[in-house]
């Protein structure tokens, strides 16, 4: 890399990390801008470092993870994780010590030693700076995720992040850059991929039995609304109500994205083009804070402020002339959804609305149908590993396959599933799409993170060859989560 190129880079890598560990509420207005578009254009330009798709990392016996960001999933994950066998607890970072203190209780329960503590605002950068530890796992607040990843990255440490993985296009490249220089995995935790019907549609996909894929749909839909945007007690600083009441677009993208992609094999022989967005105006979030506001002075400072708009749709085109549509709702009283829509040359999948559905022509399959479909079509790794998952818990099964499946691919030397590429692409559809909806729904290409590696890149694997050596706990009745 010549000398401008790294002057480049460097001021890129400072100027947004100052932003990115800023406060949510107070960062600046959604969307990427076009000098952050020109600085993306231009990396892409360039020669990839090294290609970390199907990247096997040297084998690691015994996994020592540290977690960062002990609220609700972080602390439910450090009880699934405890079940695994071959990997350590070995750190625990929350700003608030008392949710350390709470963690270190659920490690004592599962029979765990004790975990090395921190603590504070900036507690994670001691703990990505010290030394034995081969895993930072990350379920923080969005706007930490980027930055504990990629100081985990520089002080030698594989990165597990949960979703987004990032918040912006100079977030995504950061990653990019970083996994690719420190050959170390950046691995977005998207638990979606890995749930017991996408696993199934993923490989009746592969085997051909949709035909050609020619459309997909995900989305997020979940009414967030009363128990957790406006709880004061459900989450940590009231993290995202500001992230909600500060930018508009789908800021959730990757749950209803990630399964699909994975379909349709983007990154790995297609690849997401261009996008367009659009949402609605808010029809409810600033009333409810105006609601709350007048009994409740705690909610003034929510009033009248950039809210959302309550549906956000956006349609992606890929260089194979496909179509993804990803739609994002987390405020409107509807039943939950991720849609899960496939549609192909020979048949079409739907998840949402329930039940799941399968056709091969003009009407769903049958429910015994579907049933043998799940006996034949399974993919190893949920028949390896997802009755003990159901058993164990966590979205009802899948958040534990996919710790599970992590911890033995580390273990095993074997590539992630999903990799930097998969969570840069997947991430940066929310700025995109923010970007879009402020300009009455322009047109936004979409970064190539692999640059050009797409066209060779293989799909993701979906055997357990190699691997599968890493045991599960006995599962007590009184452990179960
Ligand atoms: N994949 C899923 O199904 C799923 C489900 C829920 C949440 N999530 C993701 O998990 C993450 C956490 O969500 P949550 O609901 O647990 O939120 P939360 O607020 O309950 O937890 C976040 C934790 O991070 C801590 N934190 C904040 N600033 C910190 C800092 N500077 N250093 C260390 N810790 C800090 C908070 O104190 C809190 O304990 C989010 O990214 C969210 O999107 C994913």
């Amino acid at each position: 890399m010549d000398n401008n190129r790294r002057k480049f880079l460097r001021r890129v890598i400072v100027g947004t990390g100052a932003l990115a560990v800023g406060i949510p509420g107070l960062a600046k207005m959604s969307g990427t801008g076009d000098e952050e578009i020109n600085r993306s254009k231009e990396n892409e330009a360039s020669d990839q470092h090294f290609n970390m798709c199907g990247y096997a990392a040297p084998k690691i016996e015994t996994v020592r993870i540290a977690v960062v960001g002990l609220g609700q999933r972080g602390s439910e994950a450090v009880e699934r994780l405890s079940f695994i066998d071959g990997l350590e607890i070995v750190a625990l970072c929350d700003k608030y010590s008392d949710r350390v203190a709470a963690s270190q209780k659920t490690l004592e329960k599962m029979k765990r030693p004790k975990a090395k503590e921190y603590s504070g605002e900036e507690g994670w950068k001691a703990l990505c700076e010290s030394k034995d530890i081969d895993l930072v796992y990350t379920p923080t607040p969005w706007h930490l995720h980027t930055p504990v990843a990629l100081l985990a990255m520089k002080n030698g440490k594989h990165a597990a992040v949960e979703v987004p993985a990032a918040k912006t296009i100079d977030e995504c490249w950061q990653l990019v850059e970083t996994s690719e220089k420190t050959k170390k995995h950046c691995m977005m935790l998207e638990n979606c991929c890995y749930d017991f019907f996408e696993q199934l549609t993923l490989n009746m996909t592969r085997q051909g039995m949709f035909g050609e894929l020619v459309h997909a749909e995900g989305a997020y839909i979940h009414d967030l609304s009363k128990d957790w945007l406006f709880n004061k007690n459900a989450y940590a600083d009231m993290w995202r109500l500001k992230e909600n009441a500060s930018r508009n677009g789908n800021l959730y993208p990757t749950h209803g994205l990630g399964p699909v992609a994975q379909c349709m094999n983007i990154n790995r022989g297609d690849k997401m083009d261009y996008m367009v967005s659009m949402s609605t105006h808010d029809f409810s979030l600033n009333t409810m804070a105006k609601d709350l506001a007048s009994k409740d002075s705690f909610f003034n400072e929510y009033v009248g402020k950039p809210y959302r708009g309550n549906m956000n749709t956006s349609m992606i085109k890929t260089n194979k002339g496909k179509t993804i549509m990803v739609q994002h709702d987390v405020s409107s009283p509807r039943p939950y959804s991720r849609i899960h829509v496939l549609s192909g040359t020979k048949g079409s999948v739907g998840k949402w609305p329930s039940p799941e559905k399968i056709s091969f022509g003009h009407r769903w399959i049958k429910k015994e149908e579907l049933d043998e479909l799940y006996k034949k079509h399974s993919t190893p790794i949920v028949n390896h590993i997802g009755a003990i998952a159901k058993d164990v818990g966590g979205h009802g099964g899948m958040d534990f396959i996919m710790d599970w499946r992590l911890i033995d691919c580390l273990r095993n030397g074997l590539p992630l599933d999903q990799d930097v590429y998969d969570a840069a692409l997947w991430s940066c559809i929310a700025p995109l799409s923010e970007s879009s909806v402020a300009k009455k729904s322009k047109t936004m290409d979409i970064p190539d993170f692999t640059r050009g590696a797409w066209k060779k890149n293989k799909p993701v694997s979906l055997s357990l060859d190699g691997g599968a050596t890493t045991q599960v706990r006995d599962i007590k009745p009184d452990l179960k989560m």
